[in-house]
């Protein structure tokens, strides 16, 4: 987009329920040219305007590689997403961006590579899930790992199971509640790292989810191991602006939105000391 501060309009195309209060979006630019020229890094965020409601973050949840649509996966929390959940196809929305860094998916290339996600915390890993499986030569081994609190709060159901499937994946999925029908795991996501052969000197590790989870996980990758550069998360601010202008999420000497919302853990420690 040219101009990161104006909004450019795009149609809702269709949309698909993950849980009872998410759901994820497929927007194309009404501009055809802006649609196929639109790119991005896995890992940045937009700006969404639901008109007369309102503008809020979400991040990018398709991958760069399937051009002329977009996704975001959106879960209702207030003003905007209520508004977003009263659309459906053919409505506009506006869109600003893509904003942040991203994940750096060229660094990435070589390594054997562990996606850690926690209920909402599976969109920004699922645009670099599909960046990476559509180049899957360039990587290692890939491990998703994911978890939510029931089996009927888990996103990407059918995603999951087709990544399952796949030879060159290996994917592993706990609850912390069962639901009647559920017999996988149950525990907390950490509990996964006992059922797969985490490399720790060969593996990136990249880890997004609610901050309680984000916690719990990277403690357990460093005490596996994992050196603080290899750990990847995002982080999460009140945000406005979306472009280091309105300083609404700095933290020390970083915004957020401009410098992040992508770090590893070595860049995360040194921002809250
Ligand atoms: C970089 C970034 C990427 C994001 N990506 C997604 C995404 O892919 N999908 C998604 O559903 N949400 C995402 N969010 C969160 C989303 O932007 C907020 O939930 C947003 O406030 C929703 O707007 P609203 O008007 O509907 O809710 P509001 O009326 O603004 O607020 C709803 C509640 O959420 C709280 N809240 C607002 N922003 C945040 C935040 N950043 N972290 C924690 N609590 C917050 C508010 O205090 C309030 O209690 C992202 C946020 C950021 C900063
Ligand atoms: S949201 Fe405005 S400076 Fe980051």
């Amino acid at each position: 987009m040219s101009d990161l501060l104006v909004p450019a309009i795009a149609t809702i195309l269709d949309q698909q329920d993950e849980t009872p209060d998410t759901r994820t979006y497929r927007l194309r630019f009404r501009d055809d040219a802006q649609a196929e020229r639109f790119d991005f890094q896995p890992g940045q965020f937009l700006e969404l305007s639901v008109f007369g409601a309102g503008e809020a973050p979400f991040c990018l949840a398709s991958s760069p590689t399937r051009r002329g649509t977009i996704e975001v996966t959106v879960r209702r929390t207030g003003r905007v997403t209520d508004a977003l959940a009263a659309l459906g196809p053919g409505d506009e929305v506006g869109l600003r961006g893509p904003c942040g860094n991203g994940f750096d998916v060229t660094a990435a290339e070589g390594h054997d590579l562990v996606f850690v996600g926690g209920g909402i915390g599976l969109p920004p890993l699922r645009g670099l899930i599909w960046n990476v499986l559509d180049r899957r030569e360039a990587f290692g081994n890939v491990t998703i790992l994911y978890g939510a609190r029931t089996p009927s709060l888990l996103v990407y159901k059918q995603e999951l199971h087709e990544w399952g499937a796949r030879a060159d994946v290996e994917v592993r999925i706990t609850v912390d509640r069962a639901e009647p029908g559920w017999t996988g795991t149950v525990g907390m996501v950490p509990v996964l790292f006992d059922q797969v052969d985490l490399k720790p000197q060969s593996s990136l590790a990249y880890v997004c989810g609610p901050p309680i989870m984000i916690s719990f996980v990277i403690q357990d990758l460093l005490a596996r191991g994992f050196a603080p550069e290899r750990i990847i998360s995002t982080l999460e601010r009140m945000m406005q602006c979306g472009v280091g202008k309105c300083n609404h999420c700095c933290v020390g000497s970083k915004y957020l939105c401009r410098d992040g919302p992508v770090f590893n853990f070595r860049e995360i420690r040194e921002m809250w000391e």
